[in-house]
């Protein structure tokens, strides 16, 4: 049984982490902006008292990571997926920055994962083989834009692959895993109605990914397939 904990649980990709590990018999501590309006997270919660916690998240409260930190307590985090991410402002048109928008998705999508990370840092450590999940986008690789726009949520992603990087290295010594992972398209509110595959399809593959995770993944860019992305 391992001990997850993951952020941004109240749909989408998040949710369905949740559903998925609780399945296995993971333990899990599922964070979500306002879990008092997420009736899916508080039905698990329900069924699985013993081994899920819900928690107030909103990833970018010092306020909440600081509660978070000390709700886990002493527990080994064997793993962290950070999940929780927004796209930003549709449409992101030239001529037209929204530059608050922009510093606000920053905040969400790059500085909070890191932040999550310092917060949960002695629990990693205290596990066996710690693994920190980022959940980034092919959207924020250079080499497989071919069509541009998007700059917000593209700019977003390529920095928090940097982070991810250097989570790799300056971590490695100590044994933490991390690794930059690409959820597919996925049919959520975010990857909308024309996405290609389920939360269902996407979750599974990212967790086998994980599962078979060894340190020749640490810092990969990891498309759904396993593959490798482009920078
Ligand atoms: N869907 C795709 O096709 C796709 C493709 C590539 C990458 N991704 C990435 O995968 C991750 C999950 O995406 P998704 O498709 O499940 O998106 P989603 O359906 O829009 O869900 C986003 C989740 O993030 C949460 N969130 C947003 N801001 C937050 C904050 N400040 N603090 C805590 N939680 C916050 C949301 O909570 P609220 O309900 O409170 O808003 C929600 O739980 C994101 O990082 C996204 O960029 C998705």
């Amino acid at each position: 049984m391992k001990t997850v904990v993951i952020t941004g649980c109240s749909r989408g990709i998040g949710l369905e982490f949740v559903r998925q590990l609780l399945a296995r018999g993971d333990r899990v501590f599922a964070g979500a902006r306002r879990p008092e309006a997420c009736p899916d997270l508080m039905q698990l919660a329900q069924a699985h008292g013993d081994r899920l916690t819900v928690l107030p998240l909103d990833v970018t409260s010092l306020a909440h990571r600081m509660n978070l930190a000390s709700t886990v307590g002493d527990r080994p985090v064997d793993l962290l997926i950070n999940n929780a991410g927004v796209y930003g402002p549709v449409p992101d048109r030239l001529g037209d920055t929204d530059e608050n928008a922009w510093l606000e998705t920053f905040r969400v999508n790059v500085i909070a994962p890191r932040q999550v990370v310092e917060a949960l840092l002695p629990q990693l450590r205290r596990a066996a083989s710690p693994c920190i999940a980022l959940l980034s986008s092919k959207m924020g690789s250079m080499g497989d834009n071919g069509s541009g726009g998007a700059y917000i949520y593209r700019s977003s992603k390529a920095a928090l692959n940097a982070v991810g990087v250097s989570l790799a290295r300056d971590l490695r010594s100590e044994g933490i895993l991390t690794l930059i992972l690409h959820p597919g398209w996925v049919l959520t509110d975010m990857g909308g109605p024309n996405a290609e595959i389920t939360v269902t399809e996407s979750v599974s593959s990212m967790l086998k990914t994980l599962d078979g995770a060894s340190s020749g993944d640490n810092g990969r860019f990891i498309d759904v397939d396993g593959s490798t992305i482009p920078w």
